[in-house]
């Protein structure tokens, strides 16, 4: 082994190498401050959100010319079973007020041999992803639905609809009802007793930014933006919202492991959560339009599943509809707030839709002329 001698420097030059590295250094140092600086949410608060400068090729709202739309947002597992219903509605409306979009499953097409309603054809987004109820994947296949209805100028407003999901009046009504609002419904409130929020979202998500409520939103679209453009929040989701597995024996200790693990719904929060971070909520009607029946019976048995009541037919009676459409108010439990039902200042029924229906309760629905003049045409799958 030869060892390295070291070469005799002067000590002038030493001193200048010296200078160069500390001048080094602080450019180096500046850099990292800049790029901070530049990736950082905000710089006033650390718990708001600025609005994403990203240049878009999309057209933003206001500069419309022609008729608003409402862009229908069907969230599908596969088909949608309801769309004889659903057929009749849009029959009843003007093709230039509306439009459809359906995340189903990947590969999975809407033509004459799955769905009874030409509305239907073709209208699945191509770039679906597998969703998993009750996981991240479920707002990511959200978000997919509002940037391909962005993609339209005319849409300006963005509704999300299940596959069980019925509309509770015609079309023209739900029509002015939504255009009169110039703010989103999102069902948002404070959860006192709510476990899911995970330290770990700290700094991005403050615990006094974390909310609660129905996945069934509908927004204008300057909220429909933010969600789209959102890169800051859904990473965190992602990694800090999950839901607990459900109990499997056959795991032993892991299983008791998983069952440990924090258990979040991530699209009861999601939406609600960041446009509380965005200081929307002043935009809002802090209520969702899609009535839910919750089985209070199976939360007393086990209160950590809520489960919604399915309506067969029998349960969809004239007099049933009626009452859910009577409802003027909401009662929020956990912040003492009654949302007394109003788009612009006037009086409206709090539901515009309502879940889950089976087939049988739609077709009575339909039947009993709730989305407009029955023609028995719509029973047999020949509307066009
Ligand atoms: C739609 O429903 C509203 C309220 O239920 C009703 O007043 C109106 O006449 C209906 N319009 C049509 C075109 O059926
Ligand atoms: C379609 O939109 C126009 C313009 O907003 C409105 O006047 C008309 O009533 C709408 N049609 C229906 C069926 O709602
Ligand atoms: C809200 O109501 C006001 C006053 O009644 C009216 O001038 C305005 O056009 C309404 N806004 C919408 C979006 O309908
Ligand atoms: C409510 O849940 C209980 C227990 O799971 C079930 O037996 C009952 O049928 C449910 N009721 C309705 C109306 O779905």
């Amino acid at each position: 082994m030869t060892k390295k001698v070291p070469t005799p420097v002067p000590a002038r030059h030493v001193l200048w190498l010296g200078w160069k590295l500390v001048i080094l250094l602080s450019v180096a140092l500046c850099f990292v401050a800049l790029l901070r600086l530049h990736f950082s949410p905000d710089l006033s608060s650390p718990n708001s959100l600025s609005r994403p400068a990203r240049v878009r090729s999309r057209i933003s709202g206001g500069s419309l010319d022609g008729i608003p739309k409402i862009a229908f947002l069907f969230l599908a597992r596969l088909n949608l079973p309801l769309d004889f219903l659903w057929g009749s509605f849009f029959e009843n409306a003007d093709a230039t007020n509306f439009s459809i979009y359906i995340h189903s499953a990947p590969g999975f097409v809407f033509d004459q041999s799955t769905t009874r309603s030409v509305f239907f054809y073709d209208r699945q987004l191509t770039n679906s992803i597998q969703v998993i109820w009750g996981e991240s994947s479920m707002i990511e296949a959200e978000r997919l639905l509002l940037e391909a209805a962005l993609e339209d100028p005319a849409n300006q407003r963005f509704v999300l609809l299940s596959d069980s999901c019925v509309p509770l009046y015609n079309f023209s009504y739900i029509y002015s009802y939504m255009m009169s609002s110039s703010r989103s419904f999102v069902d948002s409130f404070l959860d006192v007793k709510d476990g899911r929020y995970h330290p770990k979202m700290s700094p991005v998500i403050l615990k006094e930014k974390w909310r609660k409520g129905s996945q069934w939103i509908s927004l204008i679209r300057s909220h429909a933006e933010v969600i789209v453009d959102d890169e800051v929040v859904l990473p965190v989701f992602k990694k800090f919202c999950k839901r607990r597995p459900p109990m499997d024996t056959g795991k032993g200790k892991l299983n008791i492991k998983l069952q440990k693990q924090h258990n979040c719904i991530p699209d009861e929060h999601y939406v609600q959560t960041l446009f509380a971070m965005s200081e929307l909520e002043g935009e809002l009607e802090r209520r969702t339009l899609t009535y839910t029946l919750w089985n209070q019976s199976a939360a007393k048995m086990d209160n950590k599943a809520w489960h919604p009541v399915m309506f067969n037919y029998a349960d969809a009676s004239p007099k049933k509809i009626k009452e859910i459409k009577d409802i003027n108010h909401v009662y929020y439990e956990s912040e003492f707030r009654t949302e007394w039902c109003q788009t612009n200042s006037t009086s409206v029924p709090c539901f515009l839709f309502a879940r889950k229906f089976s087939r049988g309760a739609a077709m009575r629905l339909l039947s009993e002329g709730v989305v407009g003049p029955f023609e028995a045409s719509a029973l047999l799958g020949n509307s066009s």
